[in-house]
């Protein structure tokens, strides 16, 4: 056997375990191990370690291996037999004769491979589940009709040009209704600051691609928006979260980091955040522009929830309150409207917008044409403010529909917050109660919610959930709440009388 520093070769395969990174060491591995079964170095039938002994091979803890084992299992990978131990299975559709794919990929690519996130939405993927998961507006109030009026009056008003290209930046006039739809969030912007995007998740891989090179730290809340930790590792970031409160990112923990390291950005969603749903106090929204002034770095400030408030005031945004240009504003209408249109925004200091419409320029030109002029429309009819105090209304029955029936049916144990707008209930399980275990049961009696760890970039949040409570139908939510009750409730009883933590319950990972 080969040893060189942290590198262990078992059965020819190279193993390269970071002690230092903060990704933890049962991911490293499990992906590890991923990436060479899709390559074809470990074939189908191929027998892995016993869980002691491998642990030993690579001086970890069992502990590492296990959770290694479960995550590869979860995705399809492994299998593990009584008495014959641990076997390598082919995948459904993955070749593993003729060419991989996966021996090609660069860094970027490789990272895209999870078998956590796969895992979890094959789980997902089945019909017919109360969908708590999701993190999608009502369908039953997108408003078809009014865009599809919409859609046709641009048709007809503007021809063969709309079929034109435009540039980069976005067109002029929805640069305008948008700083207007911005205004409403008491921040100012004018169309020279705004990008126009396909959604908001390209704004945030076009900040990533301009400021990160591999290695660069990033400060994001922990929990975040999966989507964000996902776009960020894959240009090389290492990921620094700080915990949340009531009252959003823990400011002063925030400070604590920065003295100590130099980071490139600090992504924050500090209205309604996602998972978790909490909104940032004024006092710590100060204390950190006041942070990233003296510290010079810059903040990434996605507000996708902050039109959807439903009871006090929300806080202005960070942005409102900037003085220095060193926030950047990102939005977008998949939340307030419906997620397929694939519109969002963001709002730059001008400088900065040139060289953004560059890297939008490079990456598709610019966003569809005909959409924006139809988005522009829509706004100066006035007709989003319509149709948010509409959903705002069914949101807040929803909400309050999903608060009632926990405090009916669950058990002790369980808490959950109370957020005052957008789309989730952040819960948590008693003692250490697994939400992946929890998830694996519920799916079975077809409810769904997402598990806590995809949330936390370094793989923290075993015990805890996030609850969706736009999507479903009033009806639907209860019947899902009530159903998880029961379950966590069956789960609960398992498990006190098996004595001890079960084989597929979470072990701590050290
Ligand atoms: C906080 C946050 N930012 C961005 C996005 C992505 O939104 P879009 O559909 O505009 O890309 C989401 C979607 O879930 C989100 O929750």
């Amino acid at each position: 056997m080969a040893i060189r520093s942290n590198w262990r070769v078992i059965m020819n395969l190279n193993i390269e375990l970071d002690r230092q990174a903060k990704k933890p060491l049962y991911l490293q591995l499990s992906e590890q191990i991923t990436r060479e079964i899709l390559s074809g170095s470990l074939k189908e039938g191929a027998r892995l370690p016993a869980e002691r002994k491998l642990a030993g091979l690579l001086g970890v803890n069992r502990s590492t291996v296990i959770n290694a084992y479960r995550e590869l299992e979860a995705g399809g990978y492994i299998v593990s037999h009584v008495g014959r131990g641990t076997e390598v299975v082919g995948r459904a559709g993955e070749k593993t004769d003729g060419f991989s794919w996966n021996e090609v990929l660069s860094g970027q690519g490789e990272s895209l491979i999870n078998p956590y996130s796969t895992a979890m939405s094959e789980l997902l993927r089945q019909r017919d589940l109360v969908a708590m998961d999701s993190g999608i507006a009502d369908p039953e109030l997108y408003p078809f009709r009014d865009l599809a009026q919409i859609f046709r009056e641009v048709l007809s008003a503007e021809g063969k040009t709309v079929l034109q290209h435009n540039c980069p930046q976005g067109l002029t006039s929805l640069r305008e209704s948008l700083a207007e739809l911005i205004s409403l969030r008491d921040c100012e912007a004018s169309p020279e600051n705004l990008i126009v995007l396909n959604g908001s998740q390209q704004g945030l891989d076009l900040i990533a691609r301009l400021l990160l090179e591999p290695g660069d730290a990033v400060i994001t809340e922990q929990p975040t928006f999966l989507g964000a930790i996902d776009i960020f590792r894959s240009y090389g970031a290492k990921l620094i979260g700080i915990p949340l409160d009531g009252e959003g990112m823990m400011v002063d923990r925030l400070e604590r980091v920065l003295s100590r390291v130099r980071p490139k950005l600090i992504y924050t969603i500090p209205t309604f955040q996602n998972p978790s749903g909490v909104t940032m106090s004024i006092e710590r929204r100060r204390h950190l522009i006041d942070l990233a002034c003296r510290y010079r770095v810059p903040v990434l400030e996605d507000d996708a929830y902050g039109l959807l408030n439903y009871g006090s005031p929300t806080p202005p945004p960070l942005a409102s309150m900037d003085k220095s240009g060193i926030v950047i504003y990102l939005c977008t209408l998949s939340k307030i409207l419906c997620p397929g249109l694939r519109l969002g925004w963001m709002a730059v200091p001008p400088e900065f917008a040139r060289i953004v419409s560059a890297a939008k320029q490079l990456t598709d030109l610019h966003t569809n044409n005909l959409l924006q002029r139809a988005i522009d429309l829509y706004l100066r009819k006035g007709l989003l403010q319509q149709h948010l105090e509409g959903v705002k209304q069914t949101y807040i029955l929803k909400r309050d529909t999903m608060l009632k029936t926990f405090e009916e049916y669950a058990p002790g144990g369980v808490s959950w917050n109370r957020p005052e707008g957008g789309f989730y209930i952040w819960a948590s399980l008693p003692g250490a109660m697994s939400s992946v275990n929890l998830l694996q049961e519920a799916v079975k009696k077809k409810v769904s919610f997402v598990a806590g760890p995809v949330f936390y970039p370094n793989g923290e949040g075993a015990n805890m959930l996030r609850l969706n409570f736009t999507h479903a139908p009033a009806g639907a939510i209860k019947h899902g709440i009530k159903t998880l009750c029961v379950v966590i409730r069956e789960l609960q009883e398992r498990n006190s009388r098996a004595g001890t933590v079960s084989r597929r319950e979470f072990i701590p990972i050290v």
